[in-house]
């Protein structure tokens, strides 16, 4: 047990390492298409719309350790109501167990930087706890209330001239994005519900908005055909790490009273960059260069119909805003690391001795552990199917730009599935290796013999573990 301690520690030293973000000094040249293509494309661009505008907000996490995505999610929302948009047009997902958590240092309240005000109050708490579901997710962009499950039964009941604004932060992974209840949105689920939204004719543009690492999956070669009228940013690209911000001991830090991270950093950077302008003069374009500027620890990306990107940010957000001053965070954490940050927190915070101490040590173990017996079963599983030689390279591998990362969907799933049949949840920090499942199938192994692997693999574990 004291060696297992001394490692939790070695491991937390390294992995909670906090990275300086420099700002990119060169900048962006804008590389899009004419503006007079776009004007002939889109005639009315006066920053006017016709339609109504709706949103979707959705953070897919949930624990105190995850307070970031919760509170992105919130701040996203007050943006959009200073803007001007109503309540019966945005739709809130959030697990909703951090305002009134036991570790809130200021209960009732949550804020998305250290100086920042409660961005909870008035937030709708329209799909909250168990009703936070890839199925009401999904049926309510389709606007498919008689579909949903609990909740408030909010839907886009949206029409052909309306805008769709959709803005998800958590942690995701190759081809998935996280749910609190430890499920997935799968990408091409996703990408075939925004074709289905297409193809039922009931918005004139809608623009989608990532936070999660490597969400550059969702739709690196996975948004075609273009034409679908879709623009989305992603705060990564398909292979690496997000990155969250406004941590303790970072620069600037989370205010002392606080153990976690208070925001994502391209989610704040977005956020605020829309609170620092007009929105009825800057582009999506001009959105997307400055968010790029700010969160230079990933490659922030899009996809999609580019040429949406000249639409002003009034067309999905509204046109009231007031002003404020932008104060750029100069570090992060990687997503996937920012929980332990908590954990470590609330293990140092404690008191030599005591039961609360005891307890956070116990916790860190058993994240320690729980991390050690999912990198320790995939790696074997890897050696089982491919021998020892190989496996890691093929677990590993990294498809070219522009090719999704499986081919057999229904494959990914299974393999998925069959692992934590075995082994147990993946859970959020087991995400990472969605890639390898991608790779099992890509590779043409069989169900059953993945199934033999992992039986081997995790031989004693029980799933419900
Ligand atoms: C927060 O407020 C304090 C005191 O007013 C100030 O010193 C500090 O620079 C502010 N920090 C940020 C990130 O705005
Ligand atoms: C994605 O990010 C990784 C890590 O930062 C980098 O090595 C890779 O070149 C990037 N790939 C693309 C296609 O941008």
């Amino acid at each position: 047990m004291t060696t297992l301690v001394a490692g939790v520690l070695l491991l937390l030293l390294s992995v909670t390492g906090i990275v300086t973000a420099q700002r990119d000094a060169t900048g962006d040249v804008l590389r899009l298409v004419s503006p007079e293509a776009y004007k002939f494309f889109h005639q009315s661009d006066d920053g006017r719309v016709g339609g109504s505008r709706w949103a979707v907000l959705i953070a897919g996490s949930r624990g105190y350790e995850n307070y970031r995505h919760q509170a992105d999610v919130c701040h996203a929302y007050q943006l959009l109501r200073k803007c001007g948009l109503k309540d019966e047009n945005i739709v809130v997902f959030m697990y909703d167990d951090i305002a009134y958590n036991e570790n809130n240092p200021r209960p009732g309240i949550i804020i998305n930087s250290p100086n920042g005000s409660d961005v909870y109050h008035g937030v709708p708490k329209d799909y909250t706890g168990d009703d936070v579901t890839v199925n009401n997710f999904f049926n309510v962009i389709l606007g498919n209330k008689a579909a949903i499950t609990g909740g408030s039964g909010k839907v886009v009941n949206s029409g052909p001239n309306d805008h769709i604004f959709i803005f998800y932060s958590d942690h995701g992974a190759s081809g998935v994005l996280g749910m609190p209840d430890d499920s997935y949105i799968y990408a091409n689920d996703l990408n075939w519900v925004l074709r289905k939204k297409h193809a039922s004719g009931t918005y004139k543009s809608l623009v989608f908005y990532i936070e999660a690492c490597e969400s550059g999956s969702i739709f690196d070669g996975l948004l075609d055909p273009k034409g679908l009228n879709i623009y989305a940013t992603t705060a990564s690209n398909a292979t690496e790490s997000s990155w969250a911000t406004y941590c303790p001991g970072g620069q600037p830090s989370a205010p002392p009273e606080y153990d976690t991270c208070l925001g994502d950093l391209y989610s704040v950077a977005w956020i605020e960059d829309s609170e620092a302008h007009d929105p009825r003069t800057e582009t999506l374009q001009q959105q997307y260069q400055n968010v790029k500027k700010r969160a230079t620890t990933s490659h922030v990306m899009q996809y999609g119909d580019i040429v949406l990107s000249l639409d002003h940010l009034s067309v999905y957000f509204g046109e009231n805003t007031a002003k404020y001053n932008l104060q750029p965070p100069t570090t992060a954490i990687n997503q996937r690391d920012a929980d332990l940050v908590h954990f470590w927190e609330k293990y140092r915070k404690a008191p030599e001795g005591s039961a609360k101490k005891a307890e956070a040590q116990k916790q860190l173990v058993e994240i320690m552990s729980h991390r050690m017996h999912i990198d320790t079963s995939v790696k074997l599983i890897g050696n089982l199917l491919f021998g020892t030689e190989i496996g890691p390279d093929v677990l590993n591998v990294v498809r070219p730009a522009g090719q999704p990362l499986v081919d057999d969907w229904k494959c990914l799933k299974e393999m998925v599935k069959t692992f934590e049949t075995h082994c147990g949840k993946l859970a959020q920090y087991g995400m990472k290796y969605i890639r390898s499942f991608a790779n099992i199938c890509n590779a043409g192994i069989q169900i059953e013999h993945m199934a033999e692997a992992s039986a081997q693999a995790c031989v004693g574990i029980h799933a419900d573990h």
